[in-house]
């Protein structure tokens, strides 16, 4: 796949709406002047997704994750960079004009691109075979009729055939211009030991399977053979563009059909599905025959509330199935249930109804899980006494897992009555249940807190973060002080601490949020004629200059290089453009609004009243727009870098004041600028004077001659008298804003 050029990369950029983008995989509201919804990266039941549409990130308040509408979609549709921009550049659109790549760049970057095309030619080759060839024909068509598959869900579902020949596809896509590698890498192809290549799937029908955006990521080969020695299914090898857990059998067919009914039909496998859609259910997909994953799980509750199971009347595939579906109840999902009459499965059942009728036993035999699963256990206990109990307890522990207490607490209700024992007993042992729970869920989020907050100092340094032992989170500063942790960086070895990071994270913050918006004035020096106006960059970059100190944590050091580029090189054109711009809006809003106040025919004393309003609210429209454009220059420009770990460090940096609530305060920027970015400054300082006394404080306990000794204690003192001031200062300002 060839590189995006710069130029249609900010074309496609300008024209990408994060909020659109988002919404075609989550369900947002609005919220304020941004939007909310459930967060597709974790399992969650109350939102804390936000969208900024003006600012265009995202930020999920919750895990914390952040980034671009280019870092949402490469997370969660697993594309790489490229992907994301051809993706949006379809949805919007856009021309793509891509350019030769050298031969390292088509080894790195072609690999994914070309798998997906491997698998897109073996779909169309596998398509073709059963509707062209005569074996296609007479056995994989026939198989097909003979199941009762319409043409329709044929073509709907891409279903094939491959001929029972050792290489005939191998052979095609060689000719075709696809290598052995591409090949072997989706799995389509497999080598033996003596070099020679052979298809994986032969004299099989094929079920491809689609990721959620539509792309083929796998196959499955179903035989037509009976023999017990011949493995009934084969199925695409986990791959760069595969990974079983992550994919659900029809999803990518039924997801607008789960999306409106808020219903997601979860059956075990391909002809589930496709008969069940061949009956007019289309809210159906298949876990392919194994448990639900995190993943999965988290896919169905972007489109639905509930999820209903379908069982066949065999009591052991259900009693095996239930204990799979904690994680679907502890997910906020409501579980429903239908058990089909004996003998049939989703299949043959859909097969042997119509449409109408399968709709109906749907609708009338759904139940709650928890009753359902009451019924069979206790059916299945008899009268034995400690059977009961244990079925009593699976039962409990079951409801101890739904989120909502007041659906907890119906359900407990529902128990009881069913299985003849006191409220009040369930209650006590419901309760133990839930407080266990409580305590997993507790010192698992402890653990991953401590992970993360280790993994958030690290994983920007380099690509990956290195393995980190959990540790406890710092609870402040002077805790965080003990805390050191080291930045990934495999040349350098710096190292930084946790409260330096938090004092370097504040400043970093100002200049990403407020760049190069206009400070103050400020005298340089004694007897200074002439005030310099400041910008917040410019602010911290004489602050800095000194005390001679600079950013140590090595991605706020790159922002920090790139806003001075940014500043310098940049800035001056295309503020000229803008300042233009506002300047020619300025003039366009007053002449008309000079007009229209003619227009009414006051009198002279009221059209002066009216035309100073006017220059007034077009001066502070004026304003604004030049405070806007300057404060989020720099953000602007690193939003749009092609460094992942810039632009998703860049949104999470500038989300936090993105406020949940309805109401958020007013800010006046400026203001806030003056007030607390000195502040921050000062913080930062004396942290780092902080650290420097530490040191010193450890070189005077080694051994020194006296002298030495002396100048150390003097140094020591000098140091410590400007921390302590550094504190005072520090202070008063915290006191009186
Ligand atoms: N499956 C699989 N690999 C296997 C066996 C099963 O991927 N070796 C998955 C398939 O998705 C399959 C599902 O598990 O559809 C259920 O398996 P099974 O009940 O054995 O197959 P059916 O789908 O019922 O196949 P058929 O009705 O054609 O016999
Ligand atoms: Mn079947």
């Amino acid at each position: 796949m060839a590189k995006i050029d710069r130029i249609t990369v900010d074309k496609i950029l300008d024209a990408t709406n994060i909020v659109d983008v988002v919404s075609d995989f989550v369900s947002l509201k609005k919220r304020g002047s941004s939007y909310l919804g459930l967060c597709p990266f974790h399992n969650e039941r109350t939102p804390s997704f936000s969208v900024s549409p003006s600012r265009g990130i995202f930020k999920c308040f919750s895990c914390g994750k952040a980034g671009t509408a280019v870092s949402f979609l490469m997370d969660l549709e697993n594309m790489n960079y490229t992907e994301a921009l051809k993706w949006l550049a379809r949805k919007y659109n856009i021309e793509v004009k891509e350019r030769e790549l050298t031969s390292e760049e088509k080894e790195a970057d072609a690999a994914r691109e070309r798998m997906f095309a491997a698998n897109e030619f073996a779909l169309r080759h596998f398509e073709e075979t059963l509707a062209n060839t005569e074996d296609g024909r007479a056995i994989g068509l026939a198989y097909f009729r003979e199941r009762g598959i319409s043409d329709a869900m044929i073509k709907r579902f891409h279903l094939g055939y491959a001929l029972d020949r050792p290489d005939d596809l191998y052979k095609k896509a060689i000719a075709a211009g696809f290598t052995e590698k591409h090949l072997t890498e989706t799995g389509l192809a497999i080598k033996t030991d003596r070099g020679t290549m052979y298809d994986r799937f032969k004299g099989r029908v094929i079920y491809p399977v689609h990721s959620l955006s539509g792309r083929v990521v796998a196959f499955g080969g179903r035989t037509l053979r009976k023999e017990k020695t011949v493995a009934k299914y084969v199925n695409s090898p986990e791959s760069l563009i595969y990974s079983k857990s992550r994919e659900l059998y029809g999803m990518y067919q039924a997801r607008t059909a789960i999306a409106k009914k808020k219903d997601c039909i979860l059956v075990e496998g391909y002809m589930d599905v496709i008969s069940m859609h061949q009956a007019g259910v289309e809210n159906v997909v298949a876990s392919s025959g194994t448990s639900l994953t995190e993943g999965q799980i988290r896919m169905i509750k972007r489109f639905a509330d509930s999820v209903t199971l379908i069982y066949d009347s065999d009591a052991a595939g259900i009693k095996a199935s239930l204990r799979g579906i904690n994680m679907l109840i502890a997910a906020g999902l409501s579980l429903r249930v239908v058990l089909l009459p004996e003998g049939d499965d989703p299949d043959s059942f859909a097969q042997n109804h119509s449409s109408g009728e399968v709709e109906a036993y749907l609708e009338e035999h759904r139940q709650d899980l928890i009753g359902f699963k009451v019924e069979v256990l206790m059916k299945d206990a008899g009268n034995d006494p400690r059977a009961r109990t244990e079925a009593i307890n699976d039962i409990l522990q079951t409801i101890a897992i739904i989120p909502d207490v007041v659906e907890q607490s119906l359900y407990l209700d529902e128990c009881a009555r069913k299985v003849g024992v006191d409220a009040a007993t369930l209650s006590a042992q419901l309760k133990r249940f839930v407080a266990k729970n409580a305590e997993a869920a507790y010192n698992k989020r402890q653990a991953d807190k401590a992970r993360e907050s280790i993994s958030d100092i690290t994983e920007h340094g380099t690509g990956a973060a290195p393995e980190m032992p959990p540790v406890e989170p710092p609870a402040d500063m002077a805790e965080a002080q003990a805390v050191t942790a080291a930045v990934a960086s495999p040349d350098s070895q710096t190292q930084v601490s946790h409260a330096v990071y938090l004092a370097e994270e504040e400043v970093i913050k100002y200049v990403l949020r407020r760049g190069l918006l206009y400070m103050c004035d400020v005298y340089r020096g004694e007897g200074d004629e002439e005030p310099v106006p400041m910008t917040v960059v410019s602010y911290v970059e004489a602050e800095f200059a000194n005390d001679d100190i600079c950013f140590s944590y090595p991605p706020f050091a790159e922002i920090w290089k790139q806003a001075l580029w940014l500043r310098d090189s940049v800035w001056p054109a295309e503020w000229a453009e803008r300042e233009r711009e506002l300047l020619e809006q300025r003039a366009t809003a007053l002449a008309l609004g000079r007009e229209d106040i003619r227009n009414r025919g006051v009198d002279m004393d009221t059209i002066e009243k009216l035309e100073n309003a006017l220059t007034e609210r077009l001066d502070k429209e004026f304003n604004e727009g030049v405070d806007n454009f300057a404060s989020s220059f720099v953000r602007k420009h690193l939003l749009r870098s092609d460094d992942r770990s810039l632009t998703d460090l860049v949104a999470k940096l500038t989300s936090d004041n993105v406020v949940l609530s309805r109401m958020y305060p007013r800010v006046d920027p400026r203001a806030d600028a003056c007030r607390k970015l000195p502040l921050a400054v000062n913080t930062l300082k004396s942290v780092l004077l902080k650290e420097k006394l530490q040191k010193l404080t450890a070189e005077l306990d080694k051994p020194h001659s006296n002298e030495e000794a002396m100048a150390l204690m003097l140094e020591y003192r000098k140091l410590k008298d400007i921390s302590m001031e550094f504190d005072k200062y520090t202070g008063e300002i915290v006191i009186m804003p």
